[in-house]
């Protein structure tokens, strides 16, 4: 497929897989997967063909020269590959082998820290002199000889943000470990350096960023504490999410994220990459708070392609949460701006253990599967999604995360054997308990598999206009326990959603507003065949979920 001649905006109807490099494939024994790993797993992933999982762009998570503290969100070279990883040869190797069967590739690029082992950083340590000195944020104690202000790191086991430097007697900034010290964005040297990077990789052919804590990178200059907390008020659809992370914090994050002149740095990475053909960047804005994310889509086409939403990936389950985060948003977006959800990644519980209540988790899995991959949405998955992947069991003598985030970072489960097909060798983190029955293997040719519903919702989607470009309207006053939605193109197609959150059986309403008769296309139930269907009376079953064209 000549990627050159596909739609130019095909990150808004395209469904990206994010790929955790040590985990995914390790082709040479040593229990870490690598990008020779990856290239040799492409044709999972898309072969061309509905036997394969069809998505169109794989998101990869860093594979840099690294220390590791933070596994490689810690980058001591931007412009380079781990060992552990393979080569820039290598990296070379996985582009081309993916662009060749019209997969594209975005990397992360981490802008708001870097390791403390990065040259920039040992120049900046060594003196208050050294030209570096200003690419991080350097302070003085408090009078009373305490950091300088009360900023916390986001990893709670590390305490504050501030790490004091006995060499040269202040402190320096790091919003996560203090192995990650924070740039200092306003100063100009920092954002030509950042420009460099990402031309670096956009030269060599990749097709975009995912941009680490894009919401962070600018913060008070003037460094003032943060307000302590205080609860109540809120009575939009994010609000609890927000709450409970306020209270987590104790402070309310004013000063240290989501400053204006954020917006500006993201304005010059827009400018970088429309410099390119067909390029794009996706925001991890982690603000659970609907208006803030909206305006990271700029204004006019001029910041972020796509911001992730975490409000969404944060609501309990229940239909009338999912949906009024959609709907709020719906409403909030700049006119041509375009979702990006997802109920996944490498920093958060997987869904079917999340989800699960007294064993319902993977039926829940399901449904969720069909909500994200129908919504008006770019959908992001995350690897071993598709085969229904459940945390992992990490015995307390094997955990090396930092944040407890290990469970969702286990091996990707290939086949039954040892290794999952993993590796050969003893896997960097246990293999997960249940790999013996979910894995991509045994899931192929079962008709009633996670995989066969993940391939069947993806090469559905890919024919369907409706679902990659149509309106999106919901239904709210339907029965009880579903959410359900009309995904429209006008004069082409009509598909109406309905997802059964409930336990229970629901019957479809006689509604005056759509049509008596419809064509059920695709259900979560893999005993439940398509045909034509009268609307008025239809059958959901618990945990259902199901898309209806309407004739
Ligand atoms: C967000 C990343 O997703 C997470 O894994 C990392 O620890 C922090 N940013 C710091 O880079
Ligand atoms: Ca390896």
């Amino acid at each position: 497929m000549d990627l050159q001649h596909r739609d130019r905006e095909w990150w808004r109807d395209g469904v990206i897989y994010q790929i955790y490099p040590r985990s995914f494939a390790d082709s040479n024994g040593d229990g870490i997967g690598d990008l020779a790993g990856i290239t040799a797993r492409l044709d999972h992933l898309n072969d061309g063909t509905p036997a394969s999982l069809g998505i169109d762009a794989v998101w990869l998570s860093p594979f840099y020269p690294s220390p590791m503290a933070d596994f490689g969100y810690d980058v001591a070279d931007y412009t380079d590959v781990h060992p552990i990883f393979g080569t820039l040869a290598d990296f070379d190797r996985l582009l081309t082998a993916a662009h060749s069967r019209g997969i594209r590739v975005i990397i992360d690029l981490v802008p708001n820290h870097t390791s403390d082992r990065h040259p920039w950083f040992v120049e900046s340590r060594f003196s208050r002199d050294s030209p570096k000195r200003d690419w991080y944020v350097w302070a003085d104690s408090k009078p009373d000889g305490g950091p300088p202000n009360n900023w916390m790191s986001a990893f709670p086991p590390a305490g504050r943000a501030w790490t004091f430097d006995q060499g040269t007697g202040q402190w320096y900034l790091h919003s996560f470990l203090p192995e990650q010290p924070d740039l200092n964005w306003w100063n100009p040297e920092v954002r030509r350096a950042m420009d460099e990077v990402m031309r670096f990789w956009l030269d060599r052919g990749v097709d975009g960023f995912r941009i680490d804590v894009a919401h962070r990178m600018a913060k008070d200059p003037e460094l003032r504490d943060n307000p302590l907390v205080e609860l109540g008020g809120d009575d939009d659809a994010a609000g609890e999410a927000r709450a409970i992370r306020l209270a987590r914090l104790g402070l309310d994050q004013l000063y240290d994220e989501d400053w204006p002149e954020v917006h500006q740095i993201l304005r010059r990475f827009r400018h970088t990459l429309d410099a390119y053909q067909q390029r794009m960047a996706v925001g991890e804005v982690y603000l659970l708070d609907l208006r803030k994310l909206a305006r990271y889509y700029g204004s006019g086409r001029d910041e972020l392609h796509l911001a992730h939403n975490f409000v969404f990936l944060h609501q309990p389950w229940k239909p009338e949460a999912f949906r009024s985060v959609v709907d709020e948003y719906e409403s909030l977006l700049p006119a041509d701006a375009w979702p990006a959800y997802f109920l996944g990644n490498h920093d958060h519980p997987r869904v079917p253990s999340r989800y699960d209540e007294a064993g319902n988790g993977m039926a829940r899995a399901r449904v969720a599967a069909m909500m994200v991959l129908t919504l008006r949405c770019t959908p992001f998955l995350y690897y071993g999604e598709e085969i229904g992947m459940s945390d992992g069991g990490v015995p307390s003598e094997r955990v090396v995360d930092v944040d407890g985030r290990d469970p969702e970072r286990t091996p990707m489960q290939w086949d039954s054997s040892p290794g999952a097909g993993f590796t050969t060798g003893e896997p960097w983190l246990p293999v997960a308990p249940g790999a013996q029955r979910v894995n991509v293997a045994a899931e192929r040719d079962d008709p009633a598999s996670m995989l066969s519903l993940y391939r069947r919702l993806i090469w559905y989607r890919r024919g369907s206009v409706a679902l990659r470009r149509g309106s999106y309207r919901s239904l709210p006053d339907g029965p009880t326990g579903l959410y359900a939605y009309l995904r429209e193109a006008p004069g082409v197609e009509r598909l109406l959603v309905a997802l059964n959150f409930s336990g229970d059986p629901v019957e479809w309403p006689s509604r005056s507003d759509l049509p008596p008769d419809g064509h059920l296309e695709l259900s979560t139930d893999p005993s439940r065949r398509p045909g034509p269907v009268s609307l008025a009376g239809l059958a959901i079953g618990p945990e259902e979920g199901v898309v209806v064209r309407l004739t």
